[in-house]
């Protein structure tokens, strides 16, 4: 009788450390894993950084060319993200085909000006008076003249209310 006790608790303390056994190696695994993981991820960072030229680490002792080093790094990521945002922004900004085709090349596709003056910022009201101003000469000006002849009211006021939201639409952009 004693025996069957004995071999039973036997049994269970085999059994009991061949599932830790189990266990110890499945963590193992996992940290493993864990490892490559971080491993990976250090690679693809490195490559989309530009590395860092010696010349351009000024510092006679390891712990400042390390400091300088970090603050490069972060510079660089810093810019990195601001020509992502400046990237997605420049899609983003979209407007009518109507201000595309015959205002965006003299006020450019955003309204910020390149021939023709910044329109940003500027009020509805005051948008649609220059244009109709313009298109009865009383605010002279041969180029917004000649243009909106061909232009009824509808689009004028089409016009100015959508560069009315270029201000917002920019600074929405700009603070993603
Ligand atoms: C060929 C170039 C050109 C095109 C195309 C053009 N503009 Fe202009 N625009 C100008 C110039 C130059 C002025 C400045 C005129 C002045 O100061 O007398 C101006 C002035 C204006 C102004 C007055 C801005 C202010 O601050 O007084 C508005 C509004 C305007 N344009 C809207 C438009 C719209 C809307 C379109 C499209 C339908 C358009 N423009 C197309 C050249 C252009």
């Amino acid at each position: 009788m004693i025996r069957h006790v004995i071999a039973a608790i036997a049994t269970i303390l085999a059994l009991w450390a061949s599932y830790h056994m189990y266990a110890l190696d499945k963590q193992v695994h996992k940290l493993q894993e864990i490892h490559r993981v971080i491993k990976a991820s250090e690679i693809k960072v490195h490559l989309q950084k530009p590395t860092i030229i010696k010349e351009d680490v000024q510092a006679d002792n390891k712990a400042a060319a390390e400091k300088q080093l970090k603050s490069k790094n972060k510079e660089l990521d810093d810019k990195l993200q601001a020509l992502r945002n400046k990237a997605g922004n420049a899609a983003a900004f979209k407007v009518s085909k109507l201000y595309k085709q015959n205002c965006s090349s003299c006020h450019g596709v955003n309204g910020r000006g390149i021939i023709g003056p910044n329109l940003v910022g500027k009020s509805k009201e005051f948008i649609i008076k220059q244009l109709k101003d313009f298109k009865s000469g009383k605010r002279r000006n041969y180029v917004m003249y000649g243009l909106l002849q061909k232009m009824d009211d509808e689009k004028l006021n089409k016009l100015a209310t959508e560069i009315s939201t270029f201000k917002e639409k920019w600074d929405k952009y700009n603070n993603q």
